[in-house]
């Protein structure tokens, strides 16, 4: 048994490292589904299946808890799942909720009634289909008023990183980020909302500069994933290793991930 990460691709790498950082000592099981990515330009129905069939090879390799490392897949179809689909004895949960607690500064379980915070303008950076799913903003509502979130569909950024050209990711990501400030020209707080961008988070504070304070998702799922398992053991796995699959071809998945993570890692066939 190990904690499960489920992505499209190899963005959920970032969610991965940060979560093996902080939880040494606990075993992870990582899929990605390269073999479908993205999918960011995927309809909801598409992006449900996948994720289901994805999740349902994790529990076969002996996951109870499965983290939606993917925003696209946490946005267009963990509620479903949530609601119907995952048995009583499993938990799939998303990157969304530890996002928005850290932005709205509120403690984990305060189920208190949404109230003003901080931040008034919110730039959202994420794939089309989860700009289009407007869960951020439904979960956001949940927590806080006043906020005016401005989302911004970052077409091609994850196909050039999955395709390992960061020049184009680069040049995609200024262009995204001048098309945000056109719609909202001051920000206060920038939401990395796909697993892919932590890679590209240099670039993102850079052009949108020093004063707006960028939340990428990785250390904050990681804490609230520590904080789950401490209330929680039992879902914390008694495997001793950690292992990779993948839907694509896993040499050059494994290469892929090797040059993101700098520190080798190798893919199985899922
Ligand atoms: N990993 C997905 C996410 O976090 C993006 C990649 C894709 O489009 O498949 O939204």
């Amino acid at each position: 048994m190990a904690v499960g990460i489920f992505d499209s691709g190899l963005g959920g790498l970032t969610v991965l490292d940060a979560a093996s950082k902080r939880l040494p000592d606990v075993p992870f099981a990582y899929l990605g589904d390269n073999q479908h990515a993205p999918y960011g330009v995927r309809d909801a129905q598409d992006v449900y299946e996948l994720t289901c069939t994805g999740v349902s090879r994790l529990w076969d390799a002996g996951c109870d808890l499965v983290i939606l490392a993917c925003n696209t897949a946490s946005a267009a179809a963990l509620r479903r799942m949530q609601e119907s689909w995952v048995p009583s004895d499993k938990r799939v949960l998303g990157v969304f909720v530890p996002l928005i607690e850290a932005l709205t500064e509120r403690q984990w379980g305060d189920n208190s009634p949404p109230r003003e915070v901080s931040v008034r303008n919110v730039a959202l950076f994420a794939t089309p289909a989860t700009v289009a799913s407007r869960a951020f903003q439904r979960e956001l509502a949940f927590r806080a008023i006043g906020v005016d979130v401005e989302a911004q569909a970052c077409g091609g950024v994850v196909d050039a990183i999955e395709d390992g050209d960061m020049i184009l990711a680069e040049a995609l990501v200024r262009s995204h980020v001048d098309a945000l400030k056109r719609k909202m020209p001051s920000p206060e707080a920038a939401i990395l909302g796909c697993t892919h961008y932590p890679l590209m988070q240099d670039v993102f504070q850079d052009a949108l500069g020093p004063s707006v304070k960028v939340y990428s998702q990785a250390d904050l799922v990681a804490e609230s994933l520590e904080d789950y398992l401490a209330r929680h053991p039992d879902k914390l796995g008694d495997s001793v290793s950690s292992i990779f699959l993948t839907t694509g071809d896993p040499r050059s998945v494994s290469d892929r991930a090797t040059q993101f993570l700098r520190r080798r890692i190798v893919f199985e066939q899922a």
